[in-house]
């Protein structure tokens, strides 16, 4: 199992390119199922998620080829079972299901099982295909689905206690487009990943309409055809690299290939913690620089356009050397702070109640063997470790892998100082 050793305190400096969304992939290379034509996709991020849901493709029995961030599907022979042993390594792979009963009229797909960062019901999920006629069964660890009749449009609200559900908005309309009829989506997921995947469905012939809002309309057609779509760009990785800049850059970093219009939560908190972040006139590079007198502030995560869950773990390592105190908030995901006890290891002060954390900034952290619980929690702890005094030692980096395409790479093209090396857990 790898590790990574980072050795603090060394300024970052340059220029990286960001890569494409690995959450936009994962929907767009299950959506690839849809039609029995070659898709090709660009700019999917070369991390092991992808490479779970190519192999799920791969044993659904499609043909699949990649080289480079360019993916090839050709989904012409496929049958309706995933296999338990791949879908268990990632929960995304419940995105195969819409896809699968509306092509093939029947599925036989794994529950996924507990996640580290809370509860992850997929009520939500089954709801929709519910609403538009499928027939779900368990058995055996398995949703068993069909849709005997074909499946129907109809008015379906995907509201869950959190808020909406990204991949539940995702599976309904991956369904819904090759269904007979309207397929109205209300209190859809409005997440940037939700309108690449309704680009990628539109330009395979399908017919929707407000993807990006939180009411979607999908005209259903007969059948899709092959395409060609590039990926946007990960916006995850970049705030994730924003908060590099900000925590351990004396003149700044830059990031290109990035949206500015996806990036306004994070640019919000880092500009109220005293950052300076400013982009290029077109919005597709940023450079962020470490301000003067950084200060602690509130956050509290929400569904898109407010500020996303999957940076609350970085902005929290950002904050536990930001002088004053600063307050996070996880409304989404409030058991998702396991990064907290590793960086109190390293020297933060935060206290962790009922899904919020209190941070009271301390001048720096200390290195310390810690232990990485999830994808952005290892990125967070990447991040103190930047910034801290001596060498840390990130154990499970296989967590930081399914996400992040080449992080130690990118950081030593920064200038900061990383080793990978092999070791155990
Ligand atoms: C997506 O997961 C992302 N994953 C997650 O990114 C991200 O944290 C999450 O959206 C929220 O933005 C991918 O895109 C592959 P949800 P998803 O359904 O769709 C509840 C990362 O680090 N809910 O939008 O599975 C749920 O418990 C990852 O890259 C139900 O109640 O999340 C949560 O509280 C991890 N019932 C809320 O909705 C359901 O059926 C939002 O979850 C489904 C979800």
């Amino acid at each position: 199992m790898d590790k990574l050793l980072v050795y603090g305190g060394t300024a970052l400096s340059g220029a990286i390119n960001i890569s494409g969304s690995k959450n936009a992939s994962l929907p767009i290379l299950a959506a690839a199922l849809l039609t029995d034509q070659q898709v090709v996709i660009e700019r999917v991020p070369d991390v092991s998620d992808t490479n779970y849901m190519l192999q799920i493709l791969s044993a659904l029995g499609c043909e699949v080829e990649r080289y480079s961030g360019t993916v090839k599907i050709t989904a012409s022979h496929i049958h309706p079972e995933a296999p338990y042993e791949l879908v268990r390594k990632m929960r995304a792979s419940i995105c195969v299901m819409g896809p699968l009963v509306a092509r093939l009229g029947r599925a036989r797909v794994s529950i996924p099982g507990g996640c580290v960062i809370g509860d992850r019901p997929i009520d939500l999920h089954l709801k929709g295909l519910q609403a538009i006629g499928a027939h779900i069964d368990t058995e055996g660890g398995n949703i068993l689905m069909e849709a005997r009749d074909g499946l129907k449009g109809c008015v379906v609200d995907l509201r869950g206690k959190h808020g909406p559900t990204v991949l539940g908005t995702d599976n309904l309309m991956m369904a819904a487009v090759l269904a007979e009829g309207i397929t109205v989506i209300e209190s859809a997921a409005c997440e940037p990943e939700v309108v690449d995947l309704a680009d990628f469905l539109n330009s395979m012939g399908a017919k929707i309409e407000g993807a990006g809002s939180s009411r979607i309309t999908i005209q259903g057609v007969t059948s899709l055809t092959g395409t060609h779509h590039t990926v946007i760009p990960d916006r995850i990785e970049a705030g994730t690299f924003m908060v590099a800049g900000a925590m351990a850059s004396d003149n700044g970093i830059t990031l290109k290939r990035v949206r500015k219009d996806h990036l306004v939560g994070a640019t919000q908190k880092l500009t109220e913690a005293g950052h300076l972040v400013s982009f290029s006139e077109c919005g597709s590079s940023v450079t962020i620089q470490r301000g003067d007198a950084p200060q602690g502030c509130e956050i509290t995560t929400a569904p898109h356009p407010g500020f996303p869950t999957d940076m609350q773990a970085q902005f929290t390592a950002m904050f536990a050397t930001t002088p004053g105190i600063s307050i996070v908030e996880d409304t989404i995901f409030p058991q998702r702070f396991m990064h907290c006890a590793e960086l109190t290891r390293m020297g933060a002060d935060i206290k962790v109640d009922n899904g919020t954390a209190k941070i009271h900034g301390v001048k720096q952290l200390s290195a310390a063997p810690v232990m990485a619980s999830d994808l952005r929690a290892s990125a967070a702890l990447v991040l103190a470790a930047l910034s801290a005094q001596g060498m840390t030692e990130i154990n499970r980096l296989y967590h930081i892998d399914r996400g992040y395409e080449m992080i130690d790479e990118k950081l030593l093209q920064l200038g900061a100082k990383v080793e990978r090396t092999r070791g155990s857990a």
